[in-house]
């Protein structure tokens, strides 16, 4: 991979801001990475440990070194994963985080803008389309320059459940899950193909005997999360890697077309709202959103998704 020289700054050390650190280090995401955490001690402990990891990679010696917002002047990416995460149990629903990650978001835009407006800022921190929605709104950031992983988790697990189902590498499934980065995510089967088989030819095409339920598989794209949830009390490895993937396209300036959640301005007739839609990614942040033709019953789904997260904005007065 090509040598990115820049400088990222984790906000959160904890099982999410920790794997994307393990990540950014193995893809030799920049030379500098700064953990920020309220708990110092955490965040030490982790760039400690980290140093012990960078003497593997042979391209690139990678200074990973705990530090506050100052570090934020020159950063090129920021990845916020601060704040209380859903816990295992029943009845899950990441927008029950709003009041106090909202709070959250509060104490750290301010100390990033005292900084920078220049570095892109990518949110992790759920309810996702919420805390993105509050950053990019209520702090004068740069709107380009900031947006939430979003619907490319959710993208990652609709591919990995396709590809597994079709028995093709999951690179190969071209596809989104749009809207919320949560329970009313969904996906857009029109955009669905596999090597330019579009979603409706696919049984036929690979012999399949009964065809692909989509209800099933939309369920399980959002099911699968909790599912992580419950087994092992966290989700990290997946978000991380998306996270990560994001962050990449930024550094490398790659224009790389994904799912991120960012405030509409009228896209689909949607305002004061911010949701996932394929947006392509420079190292200036979102260049573009696309607003692609979407038939009427994912058009629902998305206007159902956009509510149901105006809901939760709505009732922390954003
Ligand atoms: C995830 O989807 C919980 O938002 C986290 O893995």
């Amino acid at each position: 991979m090509k040598s990115l020289k820049s400088k990222l700054v984790i906000i959160g050390v904890g099982h999410v801001g920790s794997a994307v650190l393990n990540r950014a280090i193995a893809f030799q995401l920049a030379n500098e990475i700064v953990l920020i955490d309220m708990d110092e001690k955490k965040a030490f402990g982790e760039a400690l440990d980290s140093s012990h990891a960078t003497p593997c990679n042979y391209s690139q010696n990678i200074n990973v070194h705990i530090g506050d917002y100052s570090e934020c002047k020159d950063a090129g990416v920021i990845i916020i994963a601060a704040g209380p995460s859903i816990m295992p149990g029943e009845n899950l629903d990441r927008l029950v985080l709003a009041e106090r990650n909202i709070a959250v978001i509060h104490d750290i835009m301010p100390q990033i803008t005292h900084y920078t407006k220049d570095a892109v800022i990518i949110m992790i921190t759920n309810p996702l389309d919420v805390t993105t929605y509050c950053a990019a709104k209520c702090f004068d950031y740069p709107e380009n320059r900031l947006f939430g992983t979003g619907t490319t988790l959710e993208t990652l697990r609709f591919k990995r459940i396709i590809a597994n189902h079709y028995n093709v590498d999951a690179k190969d499934v071209q596809g989104y899950m749009l809207g919320e980065h949560g329970n009313s995510a969904f996906p857009a089967w029109s955009l669905l193909n596999i090597g330019g088989i579009p979603a409706d030819q696919l049984d036929n095409f690979f012999n399949k005997s009964e065809s692909l339920d989509r209800q099933e598989v939309a369920k399980a794209v959002v099911q699968v999360a909790y599912d992580v949830l419950n087994c092992k009390g966290y989700t990290n490895t997946g978000i991380a890697m998306g996270a990560c993937r994001l962050a990449k396209a930024v550094l490398g300036n790659e224009r790389s077309i994904l799912p991120v959640s960012t405030p509409l301005k009228g896209e689909y007739g949607l305002t004061n709202v911010a949701l996932s839609l394929p947006s392509l990614i420079s190292e200036n942040g979102i260049e573009r959103r696309f607003e692609v033709n979407l038939p009427t019953d994912e058009l629902e789904k998305l206007h159902f998704s956009a509510n149901s997260i105006k809901g939760v904005l709505l009732a922390n007065k954003l």
